[in-house]
């Protein structure tokens, strides 16, 4: 009775020499991951900007260092003209570093080309105050952009994922509806919608709340706080409102284009 295993002593056995090829092989890709979530996902360092030529060339931003963590709020606050929509857009890839440095994802965007600039951009979410919704598209057609805009194609799973998003803004009853037919308020939150369908790794949001009443606010920074948790994402949001500071993890306030103060809640 030939009862002998395969591997027998002196032979080398198949699982001996795939083992550490696999290891190699995977190991590297996952050092590489958690390395990637340790990293804070935005790092801006010395940033200055200017806006205007000669006579009337006004400094904007100064000196500003802000290191924003994976998964949390980070509340911008800041009277008008402080600078808060200048910062969010260069870091958002939306404007070009002058001085200073912006390491986004790893990346820096200072001197960066342009198809790096819309590289990073594919893995950002905005939400802006004006919603910019096609009128011509229901809703869900316009969250369907969303994914168009980050260069993923819109797969079956599209319509299963725009109608959950929509549904958790309170928009389940409205999916089919063109911007005509909807309010301000939840006109806005298809842009929300539209914003995170893309699965982005950071929102950018520019006083997303000011078209929204109390509790359409509140469920869309409980939104993003949930995605925070579930899926690290990690958002930077200038707003007024006292209710959603509350939500914050973190609270930065911009003076005259310089951070006078950084509280974590
Ligand atoms: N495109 C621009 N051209 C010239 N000046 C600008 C421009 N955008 C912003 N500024 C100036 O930069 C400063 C900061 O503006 P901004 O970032 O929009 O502030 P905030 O968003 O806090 O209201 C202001 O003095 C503003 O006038
Ligand atoms: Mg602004």
């Amino acid at each position: 009775m030939d009862g002998h295993p395969q591997s027998s002593a002196g032979e080398p056995s198949p699982t001996d020499d795939v083992e550490p090829m696999d290891r190699s092989r995977t190991l590297a890709p996952l050092a590489n991951l958690s390395r990637q979530a340790r990293d804070p996902p935005i790092v801006v360092r010395h940033l200055d900007h200017w806006f205007g030529q000669g006579e009337a060339r006004k400094q904007a931003l100064f000196d500003v260092n802000l290191t924003l963590e994976r998964g949390k709020l980070t509340v911008l606050l800041g009277a008008s003209g402080s600078g808060k929509t200048t910062l969010l857009t260069l870091m958002g890839c939306l404007r070009r570093v002058q001085e200073g440095s912006v390491t986004l994802l790893g990346t820096e965007l200072a001197g960066a080309p342009e198809s790096v600039l819309v590289a990073c951009r594919r893995r950002l979410g905005f939400i802006f105050q004006a919603h910019n919704l096609h009128e011509s598209l229901t809703a869900m057609q316009n969250v369907r952009m969303g994914l168009e805009v980050h260069g993923r194609e819109a797969t079956m799973a599209w319509r299963e994922a725009s109608a959950h998003l929509l549904t958790l803004l309170g928009l389940g009853e409205r999916l089919d509806y063109r911007p005509a037919n909807l309010s301000g308020g939840q006109k806005q939150r298809v842009a929300v919608a539209r914003a995170l369908v893309g699965n982005p790794e950071i929102i950018f949001a520019d006083e997303p709340t000011a078209a929204l009443d109390k509790d359409s606010a509140l469920q869309v920074v409980r939104l993003l706080k949930g995605l925070g948790a579930e899926r690290g994402t990690t958002t930077l949001m200038v707003t007024h409102d006292t209710k959603i500071m509350d939500l914050a993890d973190r609270i930065v306030t911009l003076e005259e284009g310089q951070v006078v103060s950084d509280s974590r809640m």
